[in-house]
């Protein structure tokens, strides 16, 4: 059977930011230099599918969320959705296609106009697109509320008279009055406590499959991908190192990297709980960064090549399915993480950065 038509599809999708030049650099006529916050990502995501975005603070999870929803314009890289180039969309065209993607921000405060009443914080999308009046506006909001768990007759009231559950439910509610085909979720429930986040989890769950939606989900919280998601995708440093089925990654990674991020997670199991997978070593800098694995100066399994040559996403030695970027897929893929904690103490002192800024 062909795979349909991806929904999102970006392909080599970079953005870098260019750092301000010093005067001496303009002096000395030192070229501009940047920070390549999402650097060459080629991934895909099937209607309806919940892909997970894992990866540590600063690998550009947030940066590749707002690239999918055109909050960004790359700088190189080609992004189609349903098969159609919106890499540099602009003005109208950007506008009326924006609600095939909406965007669920992590901090329900700050993403929240406290001015606005529910009704037009909730309906500011509908307005956007359709013109549509006050009066529509309110009975489609009105109509929305109940699917984010939220009381009709909260219409009138002001963002400061929720809780923080009930904000987000509100900033869920906005990303759904168009009915968009993706809604890329950056860190939803890491502001809520774990009651409350599991039943916004829930709730995304139930909305995706009634209504067939497709979510990116950005988050540390390794949890909420195994519950939500279909597939994951590990970012480190602006680039993909492992993508694939949720279970099969977070069980069996096979990137170096995606076990020690995993080994870090507090797994509540006696057995497990000391696992600790050492990682050493200095992470490299994103700005301007040399060729070569952006993961030698930690990696326990380094060896001459990583140092040299950038890996190149493949599929994974014992798992076609999976994707994985690791010179030493090979040798390393089978290794548990547990396994690395006796070989972590011998390994060889870590690489010199990849970049001096
Ligand atoms: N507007 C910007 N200008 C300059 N640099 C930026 C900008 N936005 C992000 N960056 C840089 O790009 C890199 C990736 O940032 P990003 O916010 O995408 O990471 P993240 O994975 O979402 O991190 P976190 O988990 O902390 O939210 C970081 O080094 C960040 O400092
Ligand atoms: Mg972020």
């Amino acid at each position: 059977m062909s795979d349909p038509t991806p929904l999102l599809e970006t392909e080599g999708v970079e953005k870098l930011f260019p750092l301000t030049r010093s005067l001496s650099d303009v002096v000395t006529r030192t070229p501009g230099r940047s920070v390549h916050a999402v650097d060459g990502v080629s991934l895909t995501i099937r209607p309806g599918e919940a892909l997970g975005l894992i990866g540590e603070s600063g690998s550009g999870k947030t940066t590749f969320g707002w690239l999918a929803a055109r909050l960004h314009e790359p700088t190189a890289g080609t992004i189609r959705f349903e098969g159609a180039d919106v890499t540099h969309l602009t003005g109208k065209a950007l506008q009326r296609w924006r609600s095939n993607v909406q965007v669920v921000f992590q901090d329900p405060v700050g993403s929240l106009d406290p001015r606005l009443r529910v009704w037009q914080i909730v309906g500011e999308p509908i307005r956007a697109q359709t013109g549509a009046s006050r009066a529509e506006t309110r009975t489609k909001v009105e109509a929305l509320l109940p699917s984010v768990g939220l009381p009709q007759d909260c219409l009138d009231q002001y963002p400061h008279e929720f809780s923080g559950g009930g904000r987000q439910r509100l900033s869920v509610a906005r990303a759904l009055s168009v009915d968009p085909k993706l809604i890329v979720l950056d860190e939803p429930t890491s502001a809520l406590d774990v009651a409350v986040q599991a039943q916004i989890l829930n709730r995304l769950v139930e909305l995706q499959r009634e209504r067939h939606i497709a979510y990116l989900l950005i988050t540390h919280n390794v949890a909420a991908v195994r519950y939500v998601a279909d597939r994951v995708a590990v970012l480190y440093l602006g680039q993909l190192v492992e993508m694939g089925g949720v279970r099969e990654v977070l069980e069996h990674p096979v990137h170096p990297y995606t076990k020690a991020l995993l080994a870090a997670v507090p797994i509540p199991d006696a057995r497990r709980r000391k696992m600790r997978y050492r990682v050493e070593g200095d992470i490299p800098s994103l700005i301007d960064p040399k060729p070569g694995c952006r993961f030698a100066p930690r990696c326990p399994f380094v060896i001459d090549r990583c140092r040299v040559e950038d890996p190149k996403l493949r599929p994974a030695p014992s798992a076609p399915d999976r994707l994985v970027a690791c010179h030493r897929a090979e040798d390393v893929g089978d290794i548990p993480a547990e396994a690395l904690l006796q070989t972590a103490p011998e390994l060889p002192k870590a690489a010199p950065t990849a970049a001096g800024g």
